[in-house]
This record gives C-alpha cells, sequence and structure tokens, in this order.
C-alpha cells in the first residue's frame, strides 16, 4: 500500500525543544544559565513527557501546556534557578520554537509531490500553531492535529486514530516520523509506516514494535515516502 499522508511528531521532530533554554543562555541577564542550560533542557523535556505519560497512565488528563510548566518548574528547581522573569522568558520562547533547519524545505518538497501532510502531537492547539507560525510551515502543512481532541497523550492509540478520521487514510498509508523512539514503536504498534528520527545517536526503545527506519536527520523523509 503507497504512502500518500505524512504525519510528524512536533516536539523534538519538527522543533528543537533545546533551543528555548539555549537561546535564553546567551541573552543578557541570563548568566545564571551559562553553564546550566544544556542539564536544564534536558530535564525540562524529560520531566514534561514522563507527566505526559502519568497523566495518560492515571486518566489524569491536562493540556500540554500544563506539563510543560510543570516539567520546567521541576527543571529550574533540580538547577537551583528560582527567577520568575526567567521562567516567562523560557516559556515564550518554547511558544515559537525554531524549527530544524532542514524543516520548511523537506515539507516543501512532500507538498510538491503530492503527498498531504500535517502535525500529530501532544501539544495543546494555541501552542502548536505558535510554533508553526514562527517557523513559516503553515502553507506546507495540511493540518495541525491535537491530541486535544481525544483528552489523552501519546502514546494511546485513540491518538494515533486522528490520523484516519482526518484523511480517511488506513494506517498502512502513513508514514509517521518522530523524534520520539517511544512515539515511533507505538506509532509502528498501530500500524504506520514509522521512521524514528535519531539526531543524537541513542539506542533503539526496548518496546515491542521497532521503527521502520532511522534517520539522523529529517532530510530524507521525501524519498523515504516516495519509496515506501
Ligand atoms: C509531541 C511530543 C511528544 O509533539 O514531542 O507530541
Amino acid at each position: 500500500m503507497p504512502v500518500t499522508t505524512c504525519v510528524f511528531d512536533a516536539y523534538g521532530t519538527l522543533f528543537d525543544v533545546s533551543a528555548a533554554a539555549r537561546e535564553a543562555a546567551q541573552e543578557p541577564g541570563n548568566e545564571a544559565l551559562r553553564d546550566v542550560w544544556q542539564g536544564l533542557a534536558a530535564n525540562w523535556r524529560l520531566k514534561q513527557l514522563q507527566y505526559s505519560w502519568l497523566r495518560a497512565v492515571a486518566g489524569a488528563h491536562c493540556d500540554f501546556w500544563k506539563v510543560t510548566q510543570d516539567g520546567l518548574d521541576w527543571a529550574m528547581e533540580a538547577a537551583g534557578l528560582s527567577d520568575p522573569e526567567l521562567r516567562e522568558r523560557l516559556l515564550a520562547l518554547y511558544f515559537e520554537l525554531s524549527a530544524y533547519p532542514e524543516v520548511p524545505k523537506m515539507l516543501a518538497t512532500l507538498k510538491e509531490e503530492g503527498f498531504a501532510t500535517a502535525i500529530l502531537s501532544n501539544g495543546e492547539p494555541r501552542m502548536l500553531a505558535g510554533a508553526v507560525e514562527s517557523a513559516g510551515v503553515g502553507d506546507v502543512l495540511d493540518d495541525v492535529l491535537s491530541v486535544e481532541d481525544v483528552g489523552v497523550f501519546k502514546p494511546d492509540r485513540r491518538v494515533y486514530e486522528l490520523v484516519g478520521k482526518r484523511f480517511g487514510t488506513a494506517p498502512g498509508e502513513v508514514l509517521f516520523v518522530s523524534s520520539n523512539g517511544w512515539d515511533a514503536a507505538h506509532g509502528k504498534g498501530f500500524g504506520f509506516v514509522t521512521a524514528w528520527v535519531n539526531r543524537a545517536g541513542e539506542p533503539v526503545d526496548r518496546l515491542d514494535w521497532r521503527p521502520d527506519h532511522i534517520l539522523s536527520d529529517l532530510t530524507d523523509i521525501p524519498v523515504l515516502a516516495k519509496a515506501a
């Protein structure tokens, strides 16, 4: 079954989740961040994801902006930072995260070649709209699908079902791309053709499914979509 539709995770896949801490650390007045921004960014992401999974398992959903703030508060405390202005600045930067450099051209190529394109993300609609706008990729995406439509985070399969509901596709017609190994694995379990973008060279997650493809960035997605 040929792939007709390419669906992307947002945070860490299209948008660089480390950019907020990295950019804030370069700003005057944020000297305290200079030596610790990498650890802060890693803890922020880790706690954000852990809280999303715990809330999904416990049936205690809140939106992704709340777990993003809660993760930041934990990470700032762990780094010994208690600065409300810095917190607000980091959140503002997270709202308008940069896309990875290859993203605009990759999405434009997919559209030129006739693929449908979308984001499927834990993000709540306003934060996704902020990131899409600041990255300038709204014109090359057919839709931005948020878990808020089903009120539970990934990897609950109700989230992956949103793609077929929107595009009328069978799972095997969808190339699902995520930088999160667990998301690529569960997308594969759902029936998508999956690509894991492994920028950091991490080991494959030990889950029930393995991604079909492992890439170091997004450049080759159009080639993969055509060949799949
Ligand atoms: C997302 C998170 C998981 O965008 O990165 O859904």
